[in-house]
């Protein structure tokens, strides 16, 4: 069920985190209930991957990795891709920026347009929950649909909700890429958040708890912001834990 306010002027947002934040789940739901175009970039990846593209077949290595793929290409992508896409209400991007240098090429790109990013939101949950959300996490091989063995089952065990399609553990979710994504992102992190915060657009969201519960956190902030208003959000997910 969609809930959609006609007084939101678009809005443009940036999702940050380590993996296994939520960015994936909380964009989703910003997409459901806000109706926020949701772009992620591990998605893109993961579905020319799939087909085999040029891209794909670029991108392959470094993704199955748990690296990250070059800034140039990435920006290259998501300026093609942004370009493309369809903004009624805004939008919400995940996974991307994740390095300084992303995040100054998507300001170039969008400063072009004159529709700079609003605000980034960074994500924190403590590096043990992050492990156990990455270790139970599950993905749809049809519609790529987020689950967790644990906190987000779906009605059927293997099956999702949505198509049906079976249910499957990501490549990079083997504990021993998960050490790797992470270590990169303690790495990345910092340069990436100094950069958003030195020209004031900087904002926290605790990730921790259950999903509606950390985007009811982000909805506040949101509203907070002046990014939507008071009148949004009526649906709630049932909670599992
Ligand atoms: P990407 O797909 O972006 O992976 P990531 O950043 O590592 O993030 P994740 O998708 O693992 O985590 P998430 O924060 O979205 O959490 P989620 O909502 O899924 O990128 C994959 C790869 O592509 C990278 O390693 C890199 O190689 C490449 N790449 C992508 N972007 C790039 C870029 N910009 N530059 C260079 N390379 C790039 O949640 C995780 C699990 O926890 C799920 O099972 C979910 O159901 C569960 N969960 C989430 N929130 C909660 C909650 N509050 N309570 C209970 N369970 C929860």
């Amino acid at each position: 069920m969609r809930h959609y306010n006609s007084s939101v002027s678009a809005v443009r947002i940036v999702l940050l985190g380590p993996p296994g934040a939520g960015k994936g789940s909380l964009a989703l739901l910003c997409e459901q209930r806000l109706g926020l175009a949701h772009l992620s970039t591990g998605e893109i990846f993961r579905q020319e991957i799939a087909r085999r593209s040029v891209l794909g077949r670029r991108v392959q290595r470094y993704v199955a990795a748990g690296r990250l793929v070059p800034d140039a290409l990435v920006v290259q992508v998501m300026a093609s891709r942004l370009g493309a896409m369809k903004v009624r209400r805004g939008f919400v991007l995940d996974g991307f920026p994740r390095t300084q240098g992303q995040a100054a090429g998507l300001d170039q790109v969008l400063d072009r347009k004159r529709k700079p990013i609003d605000g980034a939101v960074y994500v924190t949950s403590p590096e043990a929950l992050l492990v156990r959300r990455l270790c139970g996490r599950r993905v749809c091989s049809r519609c790529g649909a987020n689950y967790h063995l644990r906190t987000m089952r779906p009605k059927h065990a293997g099956v999702c909700d949505h198509c049906g399609g079976s249910l499957m553990t990501r490549k990079d979710d083997q504990p021993a890429t998960i050490r790797k994504r992470l270590a990169l992102d303690h790495r990345t992190a910092k340069p990436l958040l100094t950069y958003y915060k030195n020209t004031g657009r900087l904002s926290t969201v605790d990730g921790r708890g259950h999903i509606e519960t950390v985007f009811q956190r982000t909805l506040t902030l949101f509203r907070h912001r002046g990014w939507i208003d008071g009148r949004h959000d009526r649906t709630q997910v049932h909670a599992r834990n």
